[in-house]
């Protein structure tokens, strides 16, 4: 069976899902969350949180918080084992179809200016770049990105 022939699932993040989340989040990230730091995440309010299943496995997770009338995503991370085969895809379409559902006006993120893969995917996703931040990553001082996409027209947004 090809990748594309494959049914990846999206579903919502469950307290149950942390340790495939961890080993995810471990295996993606120099400076990766902490277990509480996750925990704490699923318990607030304000949040969308989803995982992608394959073959019955987790194999990626992304995160979104609601803020006023914005999302802002959290983050987004792929079983290195997973990638390539459309689960980052996945997953981002299904925290924008929420941003929608939610009627939100727009969906943003920082971004590493070095991580091409994740801009891409981002981009692919119809965000685009709006901002620098200067030395906003704490490990090695390296810039974000900050990119968005608008769901209205912004010169509706008042
Ligand atoms: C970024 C990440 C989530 C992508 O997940 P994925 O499941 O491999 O992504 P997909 O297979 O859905 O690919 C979607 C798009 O991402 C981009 N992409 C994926 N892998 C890429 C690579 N190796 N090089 C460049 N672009 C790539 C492409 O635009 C791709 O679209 P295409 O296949 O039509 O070319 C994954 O690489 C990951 O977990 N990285 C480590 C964690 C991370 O950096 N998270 C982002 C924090 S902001």
């Amino acid at each position: 069976m090809s990748y594309t022939e494959e049914k990846i699932e999206i579903r919502e993040m469950r307290y149950e899902d942390l340790d495939e989340v961890m080993y995810i989040e471990h295996a993606s990230f120099d400076m990766p969350w902490t277990r509480k730091a996750l925990e704490e995440e699923l318990f607030s309010l304000i949040k969308y949180y989803y995982v992608a299943v394959l073959n019955g496995r987790v194999v990626g997770y992304a995160g979104m918080w609601h803020v006023v009338t914005e999302g802002h995503i959290t983050n987004i991370a792929v079983d290195p084992k997973y990638r390539n085969r459309g689960v980052g895809n996945a997953l981002v379409s299904r925290l924008l179809q929420t941003a929608e559902e939610k009627d939100m006006l727009g969906v943003t993120l920082e971004v590493r200016v070095g991580n091409e893969t994740a801009k891409n995917l981002y981009q692919k996703n119809g965000f685009v770049v709006t901002g620098r931040r200067k030395e906003y990553y704490e490990n090695n001082k390296e810039d974000a990105y900050i990119m968005w996409h608008y769901l209205i027209p912004v010169e509706c947004i008042e």
